[in-house]
């Protein structure tokens, strides 16, 4: 038996949430293509292989070069995105040898192209902060600062683009602030504001291009949602074995700083994952975990390269047995509210210890057949097992 730490990425589920995307894009505004947001290594899932599973159409967006020029050598007629555009000369360089979109969102960067005049016009992505005040130029600055890049590339190489601060809160005020100061500009140009949230919730501002990450990997952008309410299906399964069961009585403690006292005599499964694989540290006493079936919880603090499930005494579970700590049984979203942090974190901060299977890789192959998620554990509130 090993650890079985295992992420298991469902390449047909990754298909499967990019046509809805781009289904519900271009239903809202016809003709919208997709930039597929793979930086962070496509969200920990893998950019090779999910790069490779998307459909020839796809678009993709990046945050460093590093990772355009991985897409590049899969995909040599790719739109690619620089999300934070090119920071200096050599990369502006580097940017015009890979034939990158760039975005560009500071003075200096209009500086750097207006001062090395380009043979072949670069695709220009204006970024105007419409209020999430992270990039982007200021509203007072969108006039001169288009003019200036026109005078750099022709118009049609040219997309305005903006970033929602809170497309995740439907009925936002602060999106519809934003929509309106975007819509203002009247400047007749390709537009792009979408993110996942705003795709699902507030569709009219899909434009010429939507920006989808977190929902391509099949997880809900909207708090109190799960994605497979929105017809997404979870591309991640993250899974570890039981390495070892332990009998305790009543009174006794688990764990680093003995924080859960078992209230009743138990059992407790040890699971070949920890923090040390990424799972959260943070994740609390009744985090839930699926085993054969069935929901327990986690209990005591997650160790390093364990952690601890009550079973109960009268439990099934054997040494070996695999548990799902999120996956289609068990969204990814309900585990990240348990650790009080956001679903996007999880998938991305599995570390190289996790060993990565990849499945659908071939468009024939069948998907699995839908699993039904209990409930309760969707309402993430009550799980079996004791508190
Ligand atoms: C500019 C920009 N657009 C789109 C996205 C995709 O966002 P989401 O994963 O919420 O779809 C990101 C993600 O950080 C982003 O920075």
């Amino acid at each position: 038996m090993s650890r079985g730490t295992t992420a298991s990425i469902n390449l047909n589920h990754l298909r499967h949430n990019f046509s809805l995307v781009a289904q519900k894009a271009d239903a809202a505004s016809p003709g919208c293509g997709v930039i597929a947001i793979v930086k962070a290594d496509a969200y920990g899932h893998g950019l090779e292989p999910v790069v490779k599973a998307l459909p020839q159409e796809a678009a993709f967006g990046v945050a460093t070069l590093s990772e355009a020029r991985t897409i590049r050598r899969l995909r040599p007629q790719a739109k690619i995105l620089l999300l934070e555009g090119f920071l200096d000369a050599a990369e502006l360089q580097a940017a015009r040898t890979l034939a990158l979109d760039c975005v560009i969102h500071q003075p200096f960067q209009l500086q750097l192209l207006e001062n090395s005049p380009q043979q072949v016009p670069l695709n220009l992505w204006l970024k105007v902060d419409t209020g999430m005040n992270r990039l982007g130029f200021p509203r007072s600055q969108w006039t001169d600062v288009l003019q200036r890049l026109k005078s750099i590339a022709p118009a049609s190489n040219i997309t305005v683009m903006t970033h929602f601060a809170s497309a995740d809160q439907a009925d936002s005020e602060h999106s519809m602030k934003q929509l309106e100061a975007l819509t203002d500009l009247e400047c007749g140009l390709s537009m792009s504001a979408a993110n996942s949230a705003a795709i699902f919730s507030f569709p009219e501002t899909s434009f010429r291009w939507v920006r989808a990450g977190l929902a391509l990997y099949g997880i809900s952008p909207m708090a109190d949602i799960l994605g497979s309410e929105l017809g997404l299906k979870p591309v991640m399964r993250l899974a570890a074995n039981v390495i070892a069961l332990k009998d305790i009585q009543a009174g006794e403690k688990v764990g680093y700083g003995g924080c859960w006292q078992a209230p009743v005599d138990s059992r407790i499964a040890v699971l070949g994952i920890g923090y040390g694989d990424g799972y959260p540290w943070h994740a609390r006493n009744g985090t839930p975990v699926y085993i054969n079936g069935l929901y327990y919880k986690v209990v005591g603090r997650v160790s390093m390269d364990m952690l601890a499930v009550e079973i109960g005494r009268d439990s099934a579970v054997g040494i070996g047995d695999e548990a799902v700590l999120w996956g289609e049984e068990l969204p990814v979203e309900v585990v990240a509210r348990h650790a009080e942090t956001i679903p996007y974190v999880l998938p991305c901060g599995l570390t190289s210890r996790v060993q990565y299977v990849y499945t659908g890789q071939n468009d024939l192959e069948l998907s699995a057949p839908p699993v039904h998620v209990d409930e309760n554990i969707a309402a993430s509130s009550t799980v079996r097992g004791r508190e």
